[in-house]
């Protein structure tokens, strides 16, 4: 969370942070603020709130700056709060969490210093003060070596107005370089453009900027050179093309982020070491959070059904510390959108200290997951920018439904499943148009005491998925519950004001999960139906409906998940809520 960015060079640094900090505002926007160096002197301009906030400070004039875009953890999302911190000679600006932060405040203030943030990042410029004898770099890898936890750091030093430099541990940091100027940025999107080359700094890696050059140090400190990071151009393209949220723009994309993820792995990687370990797999461990977890759901009920594997699917979370029982024959898996939740980056890493072959299934190809993964299978979405996840999902579910579909092949069971699954793009563009229906029922649901999603089988898969887009957006309670499930506890919630949205995709199951509809109608509930079943339309019990495209069984959440994403942002919308920022979260959660 948090984004950070920095300029230095012949031209203005201000315009280019706040634009930069505009693109990274997806990964935090409680309060934004940048600091230039003016005639030897700090020009630092703060506020609470969005980017938006500081947008004048782009009038300001340095060739030298550093700006960031938090997501608070440590103290109250406040002016106070909100960085650049600038103590003495220094300005930092931190994207991470510094786990010991209280014990050094403790000593820092033992010795008579005063804090004015309550955030954890303010005691780095209290340290660089301490330890800088005039070498910035020997100060900042003397001040990380003090830091517990995580950080991307750039600072700005009065006594050296012409450089910037950098240090980076478990958060993502990357430096641009073009004529004239050197850039830093958290993600891609800010600093891509005509002619700027990038590069990743690494954990633990050290990079000091001016004007003409970038230079890339070791965690000891000697130089090093850094291979160019080839970015996708799809990644930096982050505006909202004629749309007003990025949500809607990213959920019309779903057709295609679909197409260009479907991947022929039995063709194409036939004798790859890849298809070696499918051969060899007998038991297959999802970690995940989130919306990535909701995929992991949906694609077990894949595999199983198509290749006949177990799957377990648990929340990286909770894995972690679960001492988990892992069998030999296991492939293991992190799904993650941006491949730095570090929550799944800790559970992809005791897999890896248990010598479990790691599959990464992640949109972005430079992330920290790609990193230490032994396979990586790309999601082709291109940048997601909207918070609530949408597109990315989609492709996810492409990912590994041709991942199942290789280890049905490689168990030796083949049928049309590939075919089936090439057809899914088209049917995503079909089922985007029916989905539109769903604006009309956000009257229903805004002010609503609490919001079912219910389904049996894969529909339950897509009901759980559902429920999080709804609170996530809209902050309207819901679940999302198997439809067998409801009487058992969950149908004391239901009344007339509790919408209950049914997923009926499935004919073998239909009859079954119609009973939770006579239940919930009984109790007064509106029960609202997507169904790929046309029969089921005109129930006399089914308030509202929308008639998707039927797709074979096992890929029904790709389809299904579309009106639910669209019931998000519509209603979002009906209660006045920005569904590209909901409150108290970011995109990319890069803390424990
Ligand atoms: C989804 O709408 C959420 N924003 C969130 O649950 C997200 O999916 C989760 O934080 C995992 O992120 P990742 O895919 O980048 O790891
Ligand atoms: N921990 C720091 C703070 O709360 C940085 C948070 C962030 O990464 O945005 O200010």
């Amino acid at each position: 969370m948090c984004g950070i960015v920095g300029y230095v060079g012949k031209g203005n640094a201000a315009p280019f942070l706040v634009e930069g900090l505009k693109k990274l505002e997806y990964r935090g926007y409680d309060s934004a603020g940048i600091a230039l160096i003016n005639d030897g002197k700090f020009v630092c301009k703060k506020r609470k709130g969005t980017v938006a906030e500081i947008s004048d400070a782009a009038d300001l004039c340095s060739g030298i700056g550093i700006g960031h875009t938090r997501w608070a953890t440590h103290g109250a999302p406040s002016e106070r709060n909100a960085h650049p911190h600038i103590y003495g000679r220094f300005a930092i600006v931190h994207n991470g969490i510094l786990e010991n932060y209280a014990l050094l405040k403790e000593q820092l203030e033992s010795d008579g210093e005063t804090f004015i943030s309550e955030t954890d990042s303010e005691v780095v410029a209290h340290l660089l003060e301490k330890f800088y004898c005039g070498n910035l770099l020997s100060a900042l890898r003397e001040v990380t070596e003090k830091l517990v936890g995580s950080y991307a750091l750039a600072v700005l030093c009065l006594d050296q107005p012409d450089i910037i430099v950098c240090a980076r541990k478990a958060s993502p940091l990357l430096v641009g370089v073009k004529e004239g100027a050197c850039l830093i940025a958290s993600d891609i999107p800010a600093i891509a453009g005509e002619g700027v080359t990038a590069y990743l700094l690494g954990d633990g890696e050290f990079a000091l900027l001016n004007a003409a050059e970038a230079k890339f140090y070791s965690p000891q400190l000697q130089p090093i050179r850094k291979n160019q990071l080839e970015y996708d151009p799809l990644i930096s393209s982050s505006d909202k093309g004629g749309y007003v949220h990025f949500m809607k723009k990213e959920m019309s994309e779903i057709p295609c982020s679909v197409r260009n993820s479907i991947c022929d792995f039995a063709t194409k990687l036939k004798f790859s070491d890849f298809y070696q370990v499918l051969c060899q797999t007998k038991y297959i461990h999802i970690v995940a959070c989130g919306t990535a977890y909701h995929s992991g759901l949906a694609v077990k009920y894949a595999i199983e059904r198509l290749a006949r594997v177990p799957v377990e699917v648990t929340i990286a979370s909770e894995f972690r510390y679960s001492n988990p029982v892992i069998c030999s024959g296991t492939l293991a898996i992190a799904i993650s959108q941006s491949g730095e939740t570090a929550d799944t980056l800790a559970a992809a890493k005791l897999f890896r200290a248990k010598s479990v072959p790691l599959v990464a299934v992640t949109n972005v190809s430079y992330s920290s997951l790609t990193r230490i993964a032994d396979f990586v299978l790309p999601t082709r979405a291109g940048s997601e920018i909207g918070v609530a996840a949408t597109k990315s999902y989609n492709a996810q579910l492409t990912v590994l439904y041709s991942l199942a579909i290789a280890l049905e092949n490689a168990k030796g069971k083949s049928g049309k499943s590939l075919e089936r699954l090439k057809r899914l793009p088209r049917l995503a563009t079909a089922t985007l148009e029916a989905a539109e229906t769903v604006r009309s029922w956000t009257s229903h649901f805004v002010g609503a005491r609490c919001v079912l999603f219910i389904g049996r089988g894969a529909d339950y898969c897509a009901a759980v998925e559902g429920s999080l887009k709804l609170k996530e957006i809209t902050y309207l309670p819901s679940e999302g519950y198997p439809a067998g499930e409801l009487k058992h506890g969950t149908l004391a919630l239901v009344d007339e004001r509790t919408p209950v949205v049914v997923l009926l995709t499935n004919k073998r199951l239909a009859a079954k999960t119609m009973n939770a509809v006579h239940e919930a109608a009984a109790r007064g509930a509106k029960v609202f139906l997507i169904t790929s079943i046309a029969e089921y339309l005109e129930n006399e019990e089914v308030f509202a409906s929308v008639l998707i495209p039927q797709c074979s069984e096992a890929f029904t959440p790709l389809l299904s998940v579309i009106p639910l994403q669209a019931l998000a942002y519509y209603t979002a919308i009906a209660c006045g809520n920005d569904p590209d920022k909901p409150r108290n979260l970011a995109k990319s959660v890069t803390v424990e």
